[in-house]
């Protein structure tokens, strides 16, 4: 495993980690969830990111209990949380969004569930038009003050709400977002490589990218249909199959060009895809997802894949994708 920094702050994450969104509290059984986050941990991953709306809180629950149950040492891993959606159906307006109120609330909650003391990392996980950004900026420092929350930042934020947060941090002596958790692969770039791409050098920060294979489409599984199995056929994810079917961006086109070329080059498209991602030195960590070992496994391939082809050949990948 390679660990790099979180942004500029002294924090070392592996430069893959984990997530549980849709699988964990829902597509897999606890015993799987299990299993997955002691290969997870074997390999080198010290990075579990979770959220207050998987599952409604039954993904922390799950994770909590077996990273207790494994009796990993609490100072080898990093956990995060994320706050905004809320973890009932129907939230009431004090059960989501990013108040002081749902801030501190969601905190404690996901604390109890995940059976830890302090979150390594808290998420705003989107911003929220009906809370001044000072408000929730001063939540995550008391929570960081009280240590209850390490590293606080943002997810999907607009580049121009990140600012504003670093500047009430600034203005007020309150500690500032550290990283933003935003979408990055080969078939959705611009937000990280264009639109943050002052913030990284601007305000050290660093990112945590989710859906480095786009759900799947970049593993070539959907080229030829929805495989019954797979996440886009999962009971209460079938809307994520607009994915397929937006003209405009043509993804499924896409991630077939994609998956020919890897074809060509002799690799599995999914461990090629996320090494994508890593040759980018403003990606502190690859987030992954895996409803099964095999996966995870296959897509730890990506730390060797890195070196092993030139510029060139990256060029013509992305060009595929594009
Ligand atoms: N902040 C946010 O808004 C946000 C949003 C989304 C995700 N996230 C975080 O980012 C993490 C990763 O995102 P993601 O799960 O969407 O990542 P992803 O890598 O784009 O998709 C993972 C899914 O693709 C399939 N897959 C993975 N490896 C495969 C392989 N080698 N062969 C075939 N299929 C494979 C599996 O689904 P199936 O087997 O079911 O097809 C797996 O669950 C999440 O767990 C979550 O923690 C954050």
């Amino acid at each position: 495993m390679q660990y790099r920094r979180l942004g500029s702050s002294g924090l070392q994450l592996s430069a893959l980690s984990f997530g549980a969104w849709v699988t964990f509290g829902k597509q897999v059984g606890r015993g799987e969830a299990r299993e997955l986050l002691a290969a997870a941990y074997d390999h080198g991953i010290n990075f579990f990111d979770n959220a207050e709306t998987y599952a409604n809180g039954e993904a922390e629950r799950v994770m909590g209990d077996a990273l207790a149950d494994l009796r990993l040492p609490r100072d080898a891993w990093c956990v995060s949380s994320k706050v905004f959606f809320g973890s009932v159906d129907g939230p009431r307006p004090t059960q989501r969004g990013l108040s002081r109120k749902h801030v501190h609330d969601a905190c404690h909650d996901a604390l109890r569930r995940l059976r830890v003391d302090y979150l390594d990392l808290f998420f705003c996980h989107r911003a929220d038009p009906d809370t001044p950004i000072a408000e929730t900026v001063l939540a995550m420092d008391t929570l960081v003050r009280q240590g209850k929350v390490l590293y606080w930042g943002t997810s999907e934020w607009p580049a121009q709400a990140i600012r504003e947060a670093h500047k009430v941090a600034r203005a007020n002596g309150l500690i500032a977002p550290t990283m933003e958790q935003p979408q990055y692969n080969l078939l959705h770039r611009q937000r990280v490589e264009l639109e943050y791409a002052p913030l990284y050098s601007e305000y050290g920060m660093g990112t945590t990218i989710w859906s480095p294979l786009a759900s799947g489409l970049l593993t070539g599984k959907y080229n030829a249909g929805v495989p019954q199995d797979a996440r886009l056929a999962q009971e209460g994810y079938t809307w994520l199959q607009w994915l397929l079917q937006d003209p405009a961006e043509r993804r499924l086109e896409r991630a077939r060009a994609f998956t020919d070329v890897a074809k060509q080059l002799g690799v599995a498209p999914a461990p090629l895809a996320i090494a994508w991602c890593l040759r980018n030195p403003h990606v502190s960590t690859v987030m992954l997802g895996a409803s099964r070992t095999e996966q995870l496994l296959q897509n730890l391939e990506a730390l060797d894949l890195v070196e092993r082809f030139d510029d060139a050949t990256w060029e013509r990948l992305a060009a595929a994708a594009s």
